[in-house]
């Protein structure tokens, strides 16, 4: 990294302070892909998506070879109900990188010892070193979502996490971490409408987890905590921003847009490049394999 990206760096800083942010209530994600496409409620139209995802997705392209450039790290998590369209999202995003530069995280259970450590040290573990950029697949919220509606954490552990949980997000952004938090919202018929097309379609049935048959009968304990979890954690430093995922197509552009638009990259693609003369085959006979 050179001297000078350290100093663009501060800047870029600076320009991310989100410190006005309206820290009442998650910032609903008002992306509208073009004119009049959200406020029909017809599917986007596939060939619409594809052409438009094509052009995020290079746009992505030159997003990380910035991040690379300049040595920024990214975190960038998704949660949000089950079957919310967090994985394809996911996909679409990670898609057009570079895997040197670009992982995604998606932990289990914790196991007997990591259950023994800081509750967050298993997520630190995996956080960027320089250029990288890091998504997470659910993510320390788990306590406040999963982990407190099932009874897999103490209503202490989950108090302590609400404290927690803000300091811990400030560290990161103080220490120059892009923190990208994006909450996937669907409502109740869809959701049943995709664990039904689970149910029914065998290639489909083993997205279905036991976990995920239990959030449908705590759908409104599962809204409490996501409530509470916004009250606690929407902080300036850290905005939760809202997919509306009922439809998958408009929420994934909407998010790959977003992410975007929260990146300062410029194009930095590479100059014309003249290929080397063909090299001399000389003696060199290629064997018959
Ligand atoms: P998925 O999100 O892939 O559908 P599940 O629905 O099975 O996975 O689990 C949801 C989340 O709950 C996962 O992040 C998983 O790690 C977490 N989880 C499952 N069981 C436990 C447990 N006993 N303690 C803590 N977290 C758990
Ligand atoms: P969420 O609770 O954010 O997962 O929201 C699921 C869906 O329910 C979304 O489409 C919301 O718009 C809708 N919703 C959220 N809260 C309410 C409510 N109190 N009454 C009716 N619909 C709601
Ligand atoms: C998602 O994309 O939200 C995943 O489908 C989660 C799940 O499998 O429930």
């Amino acid at each position: 990294m050179s001297k000078n990206h350290k100093h663009d760096m501060a800047a870029v800083l600076d320009a991310l302070d989100h410190s006005d942010g309206d820290v009442d209530h998650p910032q609903e994600l008002l992306v509208e892909l073009q004119e009049g496409f959200s406020s029909d409620h017809k599917r986007l139209e596939k060939k619409t998506y594809e052409k438009e995802l094509a052009r995020l997705q290079y746009e992505l392209v030159k997003m990380q070879y910035w991040v690379k450039a300049t040595g920024f790290r990214m975190i960038i998590l998704f949660e949000g109900r089950d079957a919310a369209g967090k994985g394809g999202s996911i996909k679409r995003l990670t898609e057009p990188m570079n895997p040197r530069g670009c992982r995604v995280v998606a932990l289990g259970m914790p196991s007997d010892q990591q259950k023994t450590q800081w509750y967050f040290q298993r997520y630190v573990e995996h956080f960027p070193s320089a250029g990288e950029i890091v998504v997470f697949d659910r993510s320390w919220y788990n306590r406040a979502g999963v982990e407190r509606v099932m009874g897999f954490a103490t209503e202490d552990q989950v108090e302590q996490f609400y404290v927690a949980c803000p300091q811990f997000e400030r560290m990161l952004v103080q220490d120059g971490i892009l923190l990208l938090k994006y909450w996937f919202s669907i409502n109740d018929e869809e959701q049943e409408k995709r664990f039904q097309s689970r149910i029914d379609c065998e290639e489909r049935r083993w997205k279905l987890s036991p976990m995920d048959i239990e959030s449908r009968n705590r759908w409104v304990e599962y809204s409490k905590a996501k409530d509470i979890m916004f009250s606690k954690t929407h902080i300036p430093e850290a905005p939760w921003f809202t997919v509306e995922a009922n439809d998958k197509r408009r929420a994934r552009l909407n998010c790959l847009r977003h992410v975007l638009s929260k990146v300062p990259y410029e194009d930095m693609t590479p100059p014309p490049i003249e290929m080397p003369a063909r090299p001399e085959q000389g003696d060199y006979k290629r064997p018959p394999f």
